[in-house]
């Protein structure tokens, strides 16, 4: 059963038509997706402006660009300190999603909780390139990159380390309960600690894969390296790639993408990385792999791996993962910058 909500955005813009248009319509369509609404949701949109924005009507933008819904426009009055070039809507609409205000570009002064920093959720199967697109994308923004999936192969390897069967969730929890797992950070790259070890070089292996896999399928794992991934975001600008960022761990992240690609060539692209680590692997090895932690990270009934509605799904079939990082990079730019 659908509620009625409204709904808050802000943007800016110079006073000139191109501007106001383009500000406009990206405002409203941002609102759109982040609250998964279509026109035909909207009971309707009330749009202000500051009284510097003469050159042209955001309604008509937004009707121009074909939604039919109920616009009302009025100008505000001119308050000393005010944010200038500033378009604010409310839209009233019937949804059955958590509210998701959206401000956009200099408007985000207006929201001190979240000015100055933002969230990216990268998610997606094993070997879609989420890594190597996180890395390019943190080095172009200059931005804090975390890579969850090191903190789940930590705990994995420490599972097989103790000879732990990792598909036994009580015995997990004994061995794991009284490891610290932390992350440390020198020029921008990652490193994992278990109980203040530093373990990066040993969690690439495939039998840690399968085992962090495995490993994270358990309540209590999840439950334990939920707030370690939080407040990493909560005091600075970042990319997360995991599984259920999007969904679980940063729901109100400002972008979200969900990207994939077909098991044959995250298979390839993973073999590839392998054997130029000097591993000695076999394709058809690691495509059994690939569908078997596809199935496990999938079905897990714990925060499985699921495209967030409000994430943009990117298909890196016939992409480079530098096609992939541009494509966000312009997409944060537009909005936060
Ligand atoms: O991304 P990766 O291959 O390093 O992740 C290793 C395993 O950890 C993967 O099979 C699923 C799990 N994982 C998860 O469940 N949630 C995350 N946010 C990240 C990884």
């Amino acid at each position: 059963m659908s509620k009625t909500v409204s709904i808050r955005g802000a943007v800016t813009a110079e006073n000139d038509v191109k501007s106001i248009s383009s500000a406009s319509i990206r405002l409203i369509e941002r609102i759109y997706f982040k609250n998964g609404i279509k026109d035909e949701d909207v009971i309707n949109i009330t749009i202000s402006t500051t009284p510097d924005i003469t050159a042209f009507y955001p309604a008509r933008a937004i009707r121009e660009a074909g939604h039919a819904v109920p616009l009302f426009s009025c100008v505000e009055p001119s308050i000393d300190g005010a944010l200038s070039g500033c378009i604010r809507v409310m839209a009233t609409a019937d949804s059955d999603n958590p509210v998701r205000n959206v401000y956009l570009s200099g408007a985000r002064a207006l929201r001190p909780d979240i000015a100055g920093r933002y969230a990216i959720a990268l998610d997606g199967p094993s070997g879609a390139g989420k890594s190597t697109v996180a890395k390019l994308v943190s080095k172009t923004l200059g931005i804090t990159y975390l890579d969850t999936g090191a903190l789940y192969r930590a705990l994995g390897l420490k599972a097989i380390e103790n000879k732990v069967n990792t598909k036994d969730e009580k015995a997990l929890e004994k061995c794991l309960d009284k490891v610290e797992v932390s992350l440390s950070y020198e020029n921008g790259v990652q490193s994992v600690l278990l109980d203040g070890v530093d373990v990066s070089g040993r969690i690439r292996t495939p039998e840690v894969s399968m085992a962090a896999s495995n490993v994270s399928a358990a309540p209590y794992v999840r439950k334990k390296l939920l707030g370690i991934q939080r407040k990493i975001a909560e005091t600075q600008s970042v990319i997360l790639d995991g599984r259920d960022i999007g969904t679980v761990v940063l729901p109100d992240a400002e972008f979200k993408y969900f990207l994939t690609a077909s098991a044959e060539i995250r298979a390839r692209r993973r073999f590839e990385e392998l054997k130029a680590k000097g591993q000695n692997v076999v394709y058809e090895d690691v495509l059994r792999d690939v569908n078997e932690r596809d199935k496990n990270d999938s079905t897990r009934a714990v925060a499985p791996l699921k495209k967030a509605y409000d994430a943009v799904e990117i298909n890196s079939d016939d992409m480079t993962a530098e096609d992939v990082a541009n494509l966000i990079v312009a997409t944060v730019k537009e909005d936060v910058l």
